[in-house]
């Protein structure tokens, strides 16, 4: 038997992914668990949503689209550009994708080449590394050493070091829920065009920051990549349905390689994403839910010995140190996975080198599904 197994199939896990499915074996052995694992909306995706997907099934044949997504579902992306950010966006600019973690691939293949060095957050979403690692990009982790976010200052140091093709960031982020504030997100973008570094913009959990209004990076670059998706704010993580913004320069090459990776986003999925622009009202209240989880977490963690390690701007996570509690938070998350029933996400995913020292709870769950874990927490500790 002749097995070929590629070096990038040796990627680091996804650990968050490895917890939930451990937590799914527990549920399916009958243990009652509470996940803040996954950064998954605990409501489903709101009614119209669903309702256009049932009269589309009613309808019948569900096929393939072009390559960058259904003409009526690009021109409602641009439309709410407008309307949130007061930006205007030609709907040929958009690339509809399968979430925004297919929106990565195609970022990552249309603008670099193997060997491209590309800069990322330290901590950030794992996915980042993994994709570019099992790419063969080099990505550069920027060490945010205590600062929340990313700075020009920061960003300059590493291309001095070694001149970067590109960079890309989140915000809110992921685990932190930091924002980056409008004049230094407009001081990273500006300085990073200077210097030739493509910018790639995460804006997956914008319409999630509970104090700030949402700022894109599309706002201070003509050359930005904005990435995002339906999946956090409009509850739609397993519709598989996201988008890009691209520059002009950019369409043409993302289209090619769509058509060949793709073909398609899922055409059901397109038609019902339509809708969630028209949900805010029932959006909104899902979103003063995690407000009110995030007010309790926010009280709680520190109190249980969970020091919040970043200000919880946006997303729903707590992002915490628990040296406190281990110097090891990945047995940690394991032993309160199988003796507290809660799962949480060990740090190890967001840093390889400091993530030992903390964790993420993530907030998206049913406000009673909080409380519970947290006195589960608080009885085991004792
Ligand atoms: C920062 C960030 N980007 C992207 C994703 C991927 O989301 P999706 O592929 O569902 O759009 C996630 C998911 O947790 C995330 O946290």
């Amino acid at each position: 038997m002749a097995v070929s197994v590629s070096r990038r199939g040796a990627v680091e896990p996804f650990h968050a992914m490895d917890v939930l499915a451990e937590a799914n074996r527990l549920i399916a052995a009958g243990t009652d668990v509470v996940s803040m694992a996954v950064g998954q909306p605990y409501d489903p995706a709101p009614a119209a949503v669903r309702r256009a997907a049932a009269s589309a099934l009613e309808r019948g044949r569900i096929g393939y689209t072009d390559a960058l997504g259904l003409a009526t579902l690009r021109a409602a992306i641009a439309t709410h550009y407008e309307q949130h950010y007061g930006i205007e966006l030609a709907p040929e600019r958009v690339a509809v994708t399968t979430g925004s973690s297919a929106g990565f691939n195609l970022a990552f293949l249309a603008m670099f080449d193997t060997g491209d060095r590309v800069a990322i957050a330290a901590p950030g979403y794992p996915a980042y590394r993994n994709i570019m690692a099992a790419l063969g990009i080099d990505v550069v982790e920027i060490d945010l050493e205590g600062s929340p976010y990313l700075s020009a200052d920061r960003l300059a140091a590493a291309h001095r070091e070694n001149p970067l093709k590109g960079v890309l960031f989140a915000s809110p982020a992921n685990p932190t829920g930091a924002v980056i504030p409008p004049e230094e997100l407009r001081r990273l973008v500006e300085s990073a065009e200077e210097a030739g570094i493509a910018v790639i913009s995460d804006e997956i959990y914008h319409r999630l920051a509970y104090d700030v209004p949402d700022t894109t990076a599309l706002a201070y670059g003509r050359g930005v990549t904005v990435i995002n998706s339906f999946s956090k704010y409009y509850c739609m993580t397993g519709w598989r349905i996201g988008w890009m913004v691209l520059p002009e320069a950019l369409v043409r090459p993302v289209e090619r390689i769509a058509q060949s990776l793709y073909i398609s986003a899922p055409e059901l999925s397109q038609i019902a994403a339509i809708e969630a622009f028209h949900a805010s009202e029932e959006l909104e209240r899902v979103k003063a839910r995690y407000a009110s989880n995030r007010d309790l977490l926010a009280h709680r963690l520190p109190e249980l010995g969970f020091a919040l390690a970043a200000p919880m701007d946006g997303a729903f996570y707590a992002f915490c140190d628990v040296s406190q509690l281990t110097n090891d938070s990945m047995e940690f998350a394991r032993r309160m996975l199988n003796e507290a029933h809660v799962a949480a996400t060990p740090g190890r995913d967001f840093d390889p080198q400091h993530g030992h020292r903390y964790m993420r709870f993530s907030y998206a769950g049913s406000h009673r599904d909080m409380e519970e874990a947290l006195a589960r927490i608080e009885r085991w500790l004792r």
